[in-house]
């Protein structure tokens, strides 16, 4: 479903600009080395005395001494302690430090905390360099393991033609979907949906159209969503941004349609307006 993780870390050092529309949208490709690898491990040495084995690094040689950490264990640990400095829950900072250890990831020994520092960017500015998009991804991976409720969609992409299959976890956006979702589907999604304000609804470019059969389960639009669709690229009624239309159970089977283009208020914002056509 997505990219090797090898290669997202090898990108993490830069800040990470938006990829523009049209361009595959990469992703960060845990899935199939997450699961293994978020087995519960321990973080903390064993402190039974039949485990102190004579040799062992646990040993110190005094009864009441602390045990003694290997410098791979207190990068472990001091990695997993700033991703929680960074307000991710511990269950979380321990799947990412064990996905950045498993063997591939491109991380070299004892090299984590550099790693998760680096792919953490400077949040004053509002820069991430990776840290995010692996979190979300094993927060995504932890819920799939709890057994969350999948939800199957379909789009019709921009011009038309036949519906594309699409899933994603009750809950997720289809913002959320694009940028970490599973499979196919949502990689086609991704190449669609730009969202180039994060979902901060300043952009318009998650702008769907909703089959007007499932116009009453999804809802009505907020104000400030209103709001941001009267800018976007030909609104319909039906339409709604892809960053604030959560999947639920009752959305079983819904139909969403892309527009053929995109009004870019972000950018206009920033710098000039970016209408990309997307037919
Ligand atoms: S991602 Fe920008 S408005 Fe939805």
């Amino acid at each position: 479903m997505r990219r090797a993780l090898s290669g997202s870390l090898s990108a993490a050092g830069a800040a990470s600009p938006r990829p523009r529309l049209a361009h595959r949208r990469e992703r960060l490709s845990l899935a199939p080395r997450l699961r293994p690898s978020l087995e519960q491990r321990p973080l903390v040495p064993p402190s039974a005395p039949s485990q102190r084995a004579r040799g062992s690094r646990w040993h110190s040689g005094g009864a009441a001494s602390a045990p003694q950490l290997t410098r791979r264990e207190q990068d472990r640990l001091a990695a997993r302690a700033f991703i929680v400095e960074r307000g991710y829950t511990p269950e979380v900072a321990e799947g990412v430090v064990a996905a950045l250890s498993a063997p591939g990831s491109g991380v070299s020994p004892g090299g984590l905390l550099d790693m998760v520092k680096m792919m953490g960017g400077r949040p004053e500015i509002g820069e991430d360099a990776g840290l995010d998009p692996l979190a979300k991804s094993v927060e995504l991976e932890l819920a799939r393991q709890r057994g969350r409720e999948v939800i199957h969609f379909t789009f019709v992409p921009p011009g038309g033609g036949d519906p594309i299959a699409c899933e994603g976890l009750a809950g997720m956006s289809l913002k959320d979907v694009a940028e970490y979702g599973d499979g196919d589907g949502a990689r086609v999604l991704a190449e669609f949906l730009e969202c180039a304000c994060s979902g901060v609804m300043a952009c318009s470019t998650c702008q769907v159209y909703v089959h007007p059969r499932w116009s009453a389960k999804v809802g009505e639009p907020g104000d400030a969503e209103v709001d941001m669709l009267e800018l976007a690229h030909e609104p319909r009624d039906s339409s709604r941004l892809g960053c604030q239309l959560k999947l639920a159970p009752e959305l079983e089977g819904l139909q969403i349609e892309i527009p053929g283009g995109a009004n870019n208020m972000f950018d206009d914002l920033t710098s000039h307006k970016v209408v990309v056509e997307r037919t």
